[in-house]
């Protein structure tokens, strides 16, 4: 990144009308649309409660008035009435995330169209597990997962070819389950197809043509990929409703599968390697858990290196993808993250892209999955309305750096993933409990459908769709909140996710992080006979961390307790009312194993700490001395900006951290 401009060329450079346009969608950090919202729940629940009448008039009262007079009538609402005072009075001591003063974990104020659908869904209380179940929110799940869909750039017109699908999940970590869970449904059943097929002379060109013999070669078809894999599946499944014995061919081929055996057995009937799936150092640790969960073992997780900007090396993965050939251990994913948890870097999506071809033209496969938990709203900046990408220079003119070159690379290839792990729950500002994952071809739910695909298509006039809507059938969880879809749903309609609607969100954070860097660059500057102040790692999105060691000071361990000792300016306490807390911040880690020794060497010297200490191997480093401890600060707040009519909270913000710093200095070592 280029020296900031100096902080007051900002302001000219900020949306003048990215307040007007902001003002009505959120309740505000007073309480200020407190009028709107009140009108708008009571719409919502005398609406619900028409409906309620309206549904057999003719039915008596349940409750009648008598009932309504009698004393223990009254007792009972008045305990409800003290339970929910009592929650609203433990429920203050909460974390005040809608607040411009909470620069901590990725959370902020609700999108308030998101809200109250969310609210208001609830009074009807829809199971999205299955449309049985939820008439109406099921139909907005799926439209939800084309809206996310679209805004990736995926195709979602089956009559345009492969169509995307996507769905809702409890959260990211679920979302990265499902990719590896159905990525290694699809991988292996070609194995289990040929094994179970082989010998009938119906199916014999077929699997030839796909496997290279009758019989099958093992480690092509454990490598077809996905596209080829999906297209056998096609044309298999075509010629079984030719066969009269097509439910005893159906059992064989599922009594083959990976699904039905277990990892130990299947591997060793088709004399495999276990599968491994190659990640980042960054990657969220979800991923340990999604290999512990699947019986895959994380020691099968292979890690590539990052970068000194904390991006994902294509060569590191590159070299990852050679031994595995070399070894004959099939790669069942690589996982690319759009906005790592803690730095929010980018990884080269269109670098891995271009990995998998190379891959695959020698006989390779892996899929691509991005967890995009974090960054993934952000594509909204690269979309216009029509769907079209918009070129770099023009996304340019909106930011001072954003976005780099290789950041706008690799979110317009997010097209080109096979999966995508995305959170609207995160940067969509939306209630929790709204995870989602996108799949590029829907046809991949078909590996993993609890009950026959052909059961559904043949009772479903709209084949594809009508089965889409039987979540529980093809997704990780079973009963699950429609409130999260009509939620989500609304919010996409009244922000459709393009530039010019839900993108002038994201634009504002990027704006905001943009100032932030530029008073820390200079806060950095006037500090300097005091301390170092760095930030380590270069922001590619709307987060940033930094590190601060006091002057003169060689130890690693001195200047994490000293960081340490900063973030209680910044820190909550739980015993306390958190009024007392000017401002609220997050703080991490960088973790001496996941840098190169370079890396690590460059990083000392920026700080001035002994570099020895730091780059000796992780297993000889004392506990205090393997990391540097960073402030973190994650930037979604929609009234985060150098605004003074509002506050200029950044700058107060900075301000704060500076007489904190002196604090902390002066309190000594
Ligand atoms: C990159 C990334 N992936 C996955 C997750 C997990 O998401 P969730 O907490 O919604 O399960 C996170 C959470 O911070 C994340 O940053």
């Amino acid at each position: 990144m280029a020296t900031p401009l100096p902080v007051e060329a900002y302001s000219a450079l900020s949306g003048s009308d990215a307040h007007a346009y902001l003002a009505p969608l959120f309740l505000g950090t007073t309480g200020e649309n407190a009028d709107a919202f009140e009108r708008a729940l009571l719409a919502v629940v005398r609406e619900h409660c028409r409906w309620r009448r309206s549904f057999h008039p003719e039915d008596p009262p349940s409750i009648t008035a008598a009932d309504r007079n009698e004393p223990s009538f009254a007792a009972a609402m008045a305990r409800t009435e003290a339970g929910l005072h009592d929650l609203s009075v433990r429920l203050q001591r909460s974390a005040p995330m809608f607040s411009p003063r909470y620069v901590g974990h990725m959370a902020s104020d609700l999108l308030l169209p998101g809200l109250l659908a969310h609210l208001a869904t609830t009074l009807y209380n829809p199971n999205n597990v299955t449309a049985e179940t939820a008439l109406v929110t099921t139909d907005l799940e799926i439209e939800v997962g084309q809206q996310l869909a679209r805004m990736f750039g995926f195709n979602t017109d089956p009559a345009r070819g492969a169509a995307a699908y996507g769905h809702l999940t409890s959260g990211g970590t679920v979302a990265n389950y499902e990719a590896l869970w159905l990525h290694r449904a699809v991988r292996f059943w070609p194995l289990a197809a040929a094994r179970a097929l082989s010998g009938d002379t119906r199916f014999a060109a077929l699997i030839a043509q796909f496997a290279g013999t009758p019989e099958g070669d093992g480690w092509r078809l454990a490598n077809l990929g996905l596209d080829a894999t999906l297209d056998l599946h096609a044309q298999v499944c075509a010629e079984l409703e030719l066969c009269p014995d097509a439910a005893d061919l159906r059992a064989r081929i599922a009594a083959a599968r990976f699904e039905r055996l277990g990892s130990a057995d299947f591997l060793a009937r088709y004399g495999l390697a276990a599968p491994v799936v190659i990640c980042p150092r960054t990657a969220h640790y979800s991923w340990p858990k999604a290999m512990q969960l699947l019986g895959l073992g994380d020691a099968q997780l292979w890690h590539a290196d990052v970068d000194a900007h904390m991006r994902m090396q294509p060569a590191a993965v590159q070299a990852l993808l050679e031994r595995a050939w070399r070894l004959r251990v099939p790669v069942l994913a690589v996982v690319a993250v759009l906005g790592t948890t803690e730095f929010g870097t980018i990884d080269p999506v269109h670098e891995l892209v271009a990995l998998r071809e190379a891959c695959a033209a020698r006989g390779q496969a892996f899929a691509l999955h991005v967890d995009a938990a974090w960054g993934g709203y952000l594509a909204t900046l690269f979309r216009r309305e029509d769907g079209t990408t918009i070129p770099h220079a023009q996304v340019r003119k909106r930011f001072r750096y954003f976005p780099s070159a290789g950041v706008y690379r690799a979110f317009t290839s997010l097209d080109r993933a096979d999966s995508i792990t995305v959170d609207p729950h995160k940067l969509g500002y939306l209630p929790y409990g709204a995870g989602g994952f996108v799949g590029r071809d829907r046809r991949m739910t078909e590996f993993v459908g609890q009950r026959p695909v052909y059961i559904y298509d043949k009772a479903d006039p709209h084949a594809s769709s009508g089965r889409l809507a039987q979540l529980g059938d093809y997704i990780l969880e079973g009963s699950k909140s429609g409130a999260a879809a009509a939620s989500a749903y609304v919010s996409h309609t009244v922000l459709p996710l393009d530039a010019e609607h839900f993108g002038r969100i994201c634009g504002h954070t990027i704006r905001a992080n943009e100032y932030l860097f530029g008073r820390l660059h200079d806060m950095s500057r006037r500090l300097a006979g005091s301390c170092t102040l760095v930030m380590p790692v270069e922001p590619d999105t709307n987060l940033v961390c930094i590190a601060v060691n006091p002057s003169g000071n060689r130890s690693l361990a001195r200047m994490n307790a000293f960081g340490r000792r900063l973030f209680r300016h910044f820190a909550l306490d739980p015993a306390a009312s958190n009024a007392h807390c000017q401002f609220i911040g997050s703080h991490t880690s960088m973790l001496r194993k996941n840098l190169s020794a370079a890396a690590a060497r460059r990083m000392a010297r920026k700080l001035g700490f002994d570099a020895d200490t730091f780059v000796i191997t992780v297993r000889d480093a004392a506990l205090e001395a393997d990391h540097v401890f960073l402030l973190r600060h994650t930037l979604m707040n929609p009234w985060l900006s150098d605004d003074s009519e509002r506050g200029d909270m950044l700058g107060r913000y900075c301000d704060y951290l500076e007489q904190a710093i002196a604090q902390t200095l002066r309190d000594g070592a």
